[in-house]
């Protein structure tokens, strides 16, 4: 017998009424992953309460799916949006080519895009940054499977210096959202994914011109860095690569809304 009466199953019409009216397009499938993840009726009840209350799916749920996995995300960190699926393609392509690629995912967040591309390159050995503890902890939950490494600092600086001039890939999708756009964006991300994972500085590609500048030191010969921004940013993000001694273009998937630009080191 079910623990759920009929008027809290996932299919009550009072359930997903309750999502529509709060905004939820897709009220009857949220309200099946509800009653998926909760133990009692109660447990539903209080998921049910924070979803309408505004918190994203993804952190009631406590896991995100992306690239065909799924991953935990503790409230608090960055939700994986679909768009960076497309990053991840670009970024596995290039690991492919080589056995054992060193691959260093930097502003890792939850670690999906490390994880996505290690599922599609299972031989890379990763290793993944952030400077937020809470991105870290999730990290670390997700990347223990597939043996990567996770630091929590700035940048480049808490990497191992014996990665110097070995990494094949660079991989990053930092915050790249301007300041003053961060008040545009829906409530789900202004209130509830730290400012840390959303603001890229005035023209949103502070910290992106920062992963770009110091990339040679740590690239192997014929090694990439890619990083996603917004197409109107990407002659930028070119410009950066170019400033940074790295030969830059462009990959867009309009299916995804997605934009990744990408600096190869000159052999
Ligand atoms: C847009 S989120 C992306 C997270 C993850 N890459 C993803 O796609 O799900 C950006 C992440 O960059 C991290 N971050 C911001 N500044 C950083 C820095 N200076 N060094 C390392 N990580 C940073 C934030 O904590 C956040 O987790």
């Amino acid at each position: 017998m079910s623990a759920f009466s009929s008027a809290q199953s996932p299919q009550s019409p009072a359930i997903v009424a309750r999502l529509r009216a709060s905004g939820c397009v897709f009220a009857e499938e949220e309200a099946l992953l509800l009653a998926g993840a909760a133990a009692t009726p109660d447990d539903l009840a209080a998921m049910v309460d924070r979803r309408v209350s505004g918190v994203p799916l993804e952190h009631v749920l406590g896991w995100a799916e992306f690239a065909g996995l799924r991953v935990a995300v503790e409230p608090g960190v960055f939700v994986p949006r679909r768009r960076t699926e497309f990053l991840v393609e670009q970024a596995a392509a290039l690991a492919e080519r080589r056995p054992r690629a060193v691959v260093v995912d930097l502003c890792c967040g939850c670690g999906a895009v490390g994880l996505a591309v290690a599922a599609r390159a299972p031989s890379v050995e990763l290793h993944a940054v952030d400077i937020d503890p809470g991105a870290v902890r999730c990290a670390r939950r997700n990347l223990a499977e597939v043996g990567g490494r996770v630091y929590e600092g700035d940048l480049y600086r808490p990497l191992p210096a014996e990665l110097k001039g070995r990494v094949a890939v660079v991989v990053a999708n930092a915050p790249y959202v301007p300041t003053d756009s961060i008040g545009l964006m829906p409530p789900e991300a202004r209130e509830h994914e730290p400012r840390v994972a959303l603001d890229g500085g005035a023209d949103g590609l502070d910290i992106v011109r920062k992963v770009i500048a110091p990339a040679r030191g740590w690239l192997a010969p014929g090694g990439c860095v890619l990083v996603e921004s917004g197409e109107r940013q990407a002659p930028r993000v070119v410009e950066a690569f170019a400033n940074g001694g790295l030969l830059p273009r462009v990959a867009a998937s309009d299916e995804l809304a997605a934009t990744v630009v990408i600096g190869t080191m000159p052999t």
